[in-house]
């Protein structure tokens, strides 16, 4: 009687495939979507930067600015608050970032093609990620950064370069999925801003 424990081995074995998987927060779908998008982004300084006049900024919305120190502000104030909120929050809040860089280019603009590949891809990424406001509602303070970046007369205005909205929407991407960009020289601290400090000075050695 072989034949039952082979399935009773066969059952456990695929088991222990199928827990870690239900138990990591963001899936390889999810990962191989926002990898494409960091490889894209890694490309920012050239599109965002040189293509424009020097020091030219475009108006957003106060919400659309989502920083590092948003999301420690966020986790440290909101009760409730999960990791699936701040998600949402980054995918909601840098595709309007984009609509609104979009906005002021005209198709034969050098950096047309990429912006728009990066909304392509900012489509991709939300396909992988259900909607979850059917098991529960976000908190309060959440559903207010919604209706506030939905609001097309908002008196919140600012002036931000199109180069640091892509900076903030790469840093937080690491900081909220940092899963998906593991390292080699072990756990990184992609949500803290001497993190990215670090780095800037490293890439500015390489220019
Ligand atoms: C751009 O901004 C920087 C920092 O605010 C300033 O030092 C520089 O003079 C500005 N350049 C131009 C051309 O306005
Ligand atoms: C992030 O913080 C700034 C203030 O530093 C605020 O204006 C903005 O609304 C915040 N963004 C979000 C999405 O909460």
């Amino acid at each position: 009687m072989v034949r039952p424990t082979a399935w009773l081995l066969g059952g456990l074995l695929g088991l222990m495939w199928v827990i870690p998987v239900l138990m990591t927060p963001t899936t390889i779908a999810q990962c191989t979507s926002l990898k494409t998008l960091e490889t894209k982004l890694t490309d920012r300084r050239r599109n965002m930067r040189h293509n424009f006049p020097i020091n030219y900024t475009i108006r957003v919305h106060f919400e659309e600015v989502f920083k590092l120190s948003n999301i420690s502000r966020l986790r440290v104030r909101v009760v409730d608050l999960e990791e699936g909120d701040l998600q949402d929050v980054w995918l909601l809040v840098n595709q309007e970032v984009l609509k609104r860089i979009l906005r002021v280019l005209p198709e034969k603009h050098p950096s047309y093609k990429y912006t728009a590949d990066l909304e392509d891809l900012f489509r991709k990424v939300q396909q992988v990620f259900p909607p979850q406001s059917d098991e529960k509602e976000p908190p309060e303070r959440i559903e207010d950064i919604y209706n506030r970046v939905k609001e097309p007369d908002s008196k919140g205005w600012r002036f931000v370069t199109p180069k640091s909205l892509l900076d903030n929407c790469y840093r937080t991407m690491h900081c909220l999925f940092k899963n998906c960009f593991p390292s080699e020289d072990g756990e990184q601290d992609y949500c803290s801003t001497p993190h990215w400090r670090k780095g800037r000075k490293r890439q500015l050695q390489e220019t």
